[in-house]
């Protein structure tokens, strides 16, 4: 099996939706929430996190979002989950994400767009080693 490092962004801790989108989580057959913590993420963590979108112009506005407020972290196991918390969530756009995903039933704006999932395997160890780095 698998494990994934999700973000519930803090717009969707501000709006009340952690039960919502963590239900949708656990709800899943098969998987577990192995790590979880309400945590108000620090700049030198989300440089890490977003290494890759350094310099690009969205990227100044992401992180005073990201830091706006608290966060909550996890790590969730199972059965393909890197791919099936993705499909929970939807496409980046919440536009353009189908209804009865979290970003397509909550979204509006492509920055406050409720959660981040790990997009691979290599991803997952390399941002579950960032958030938790005792859960190696
Ligand atoms: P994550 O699951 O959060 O990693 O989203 P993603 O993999 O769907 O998108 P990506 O890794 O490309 O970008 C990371 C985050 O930056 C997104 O979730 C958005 O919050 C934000 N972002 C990405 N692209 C844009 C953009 O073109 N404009 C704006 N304003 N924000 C963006
Ligand atoms: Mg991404």
């Amino acid at each position: 099996s698998q494990r994934t490092l999700v973000i519930l962004k803090p717009d969707a801790v501000r709006r009340n939706l952690i039960g919502e989108v963590v239900g949708r989580i656990e709800r899943k057959a098969g998987w577990t929430i192995s790590a979880l913590e309400l945590r108000t993420l620090e700049r030198e963590v989300l440089e890490q996190h977003y290494a890759e979108h350094v310099g690009k112009p969205f990227y100044p506005p992401l992180m005073d979002f990201m830091t706006s407020g608290p966060a909550v972290v996890l790590i969730v196991e199972g059965e393909r989950v890197i791919e099936g918390v993705r499909a929970l969530a939807g496409p980046t756009d919440p536009i353009a994400a189908a209804p009865g995903s979290i970003r397509g039933d909550f979204g509006t704006i492509v920055r406050e767009n409720l959660i981040h999932a790990s997009d691979s395997e290599e991803s997952a160890e390399r941002e579950i080693k960032i958030f938790f780095p005792g859960a190696a």
